[in-house]
């Protein structure tokens, strides 16, 4: 027991060795928050170093990356900064916004569009029109904002709405970025209600503050070379549209078991920024929830079947030759350990791929996110397969 609390990292391997081989992907004195990737907030996002090197190492300019949980896009943009064709497929469509938000290819024109909405807005909005149309419909949603910020959003999302796309989904997602903020929600990862006092300004100042920082982020990624991406939301267990043999790289870190709801720290932002639906589309879909595995009779096996269901497509998927990098932590299940590493590189083996090298990386003390009693929360595994 004392491991589970010393590291909460599993692993029939020689450990030491593990961690010590495992700096490379440390990155721990590097900026992560480059360029537009801080766009949105995003539970368990990658740093962009990760994906950056896979890239580099096991790809080619041209070549399709694949990230079959892409959360808030770190590994297209990064595929895309570096000429390849990124792929990304969420079941969040807060995922999907700020994901297309990032990698969308701006142009001049856009950001001197942005810069004028700026500027609009930069005295209030005092003067946007109301929209009580745009106020969602859905139970309970009012006892987690006070009314006045209600109102104001929804006239924010009015001035938003009448701008042409990229624009749109930019300040849409930056829009989303604040919906935490100015509620009652008491943050991105306590789902719990604070009754505090938030001043209707406060949407103007979270939103304007978010918007300027953002506008002067973007030209870092309007480099030479950038290829479109796909984002796609839908469920990684089925991927019918991507082309078998088709990709180059798989990088990729699942949804931890039993470490986080996302479908539920992002349900204020799903009620104001999705269609009809988001909230069961995300809900029902979603891989591995704290919600379900935390029940006290909760066993992982429903978790590995759902991510065998998603191996199948990355073998089926992936080009002879291409390489898998997963970045995943250990778990802990009705007070069992769960080796969710050693288990991964099982399940991928029986799928056909070939095991080639592990290392554990340690995460940055100020950046663990996860709940500290049901997951590993300062180490996790990086596993590199390849398809023969
Ligand atoms: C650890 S996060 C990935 C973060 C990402 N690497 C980034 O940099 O933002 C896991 C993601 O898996 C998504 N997810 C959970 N179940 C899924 C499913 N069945 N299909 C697709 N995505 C799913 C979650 O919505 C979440 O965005």
């Amino acid at each position: 027991m004392t491991t589970l609390i010393r590291k909460a990292i599993y692993t029939r391997e020689d450990e030491d060795a593990l961690v010590a081989d495992g700096c490379e992907w440390n990155f721990h004195n590097e900026e992560t928050k480059e360029h537009i990737h801080s766009l949105h907030p995003y539970p368990a996002k990658f740093i962009p170093q990760i994906p950056r090197r896979a890239i580099e190492l096991w790809t080619e300019p041209g070549d399709i990356v694949y990230d079959p949980f892409n959360g808030c896009g770190t590994t297209i943009l990064e595929a895309s900064i570096a000429g390849r064709h990124g792929i990304g497929t969420d079941n969040n469509a807060v995922a999907i916004l700020a994901s297309r938000a990032k990698a969308a290819l701006y142009s001049k024109t856009d950001l001197d569009a942005l810069g004028r909405f700026a500027t609009r807005i930069k005295g209030g909005l005092d003067f946007a029109a109301s929209r009580p149309d745009l106020i969602p419909s859905n139970k309970n949603f009012h006892y987690w904002f006070d009314p006045a910020i209600i109102a104001r959003l929804a006239a924010l999302k009015g001035l938003i709405l009448a701008e042409n796309e990229p624009v749109r989904t930019l300040l849409l997602a930056v829009f989303s970025s604040i919906i935490v903020r100015v509620s009652y929600q008491d943050s991105d990862t306590r789902y719990s209600r604070i009754l505090r006092k938030v001043a209707a300004d406060e949407v103007d100042k979270a939103f304007g503050s978010r918007l300027t920082d953002t506008i002067a982020r973007i030209p870092d990624a309007m480099v030479p070379g950038r290829v479109p991406v796909d984002v796609v939301q839908a469920d990684a267990r089925s991927v019918p549209f991507i082309a078998d043999g088709s990709v180059s790289l798989i990088v990729t870190s699942p949804p931890y078991l039993n470490s986080y709801d996302y479908h539920k720290y992002h349900r204020q932002r799903l009620h104001w920024i999705g269609d009809e639906g988001s909230v069961e589309f995300a809900r029902d879909r979603e891989i591995g929830s704290h919600d379900e595995f935390t029940r006290h009779d909760a066993t992982p096996e429903g978790y590995f079947e759902d991510m065998g269901a998603c191996f199948a497509e990355w073998t089926r998927v992936l080009k002879k030759g291409g390489s898998c990098l997963i970045v995943v932590g250990d778990s802990i299940v009705s007070k069992q350990a769960v080796h969710v590493g050693d288990k991964f590189v099982d399940m991928l083996v029986e799928h056909g791929l070939s095991y080639k090298k592990r290392w554990i990386r340690t995460l940055h003390s100020t950046k663990r996110a996860f709940n500290v009693k049901n997951s590993r929360i300062s180490h996790e595994h990086v596993l590199l397969l390849v398809k023969p």
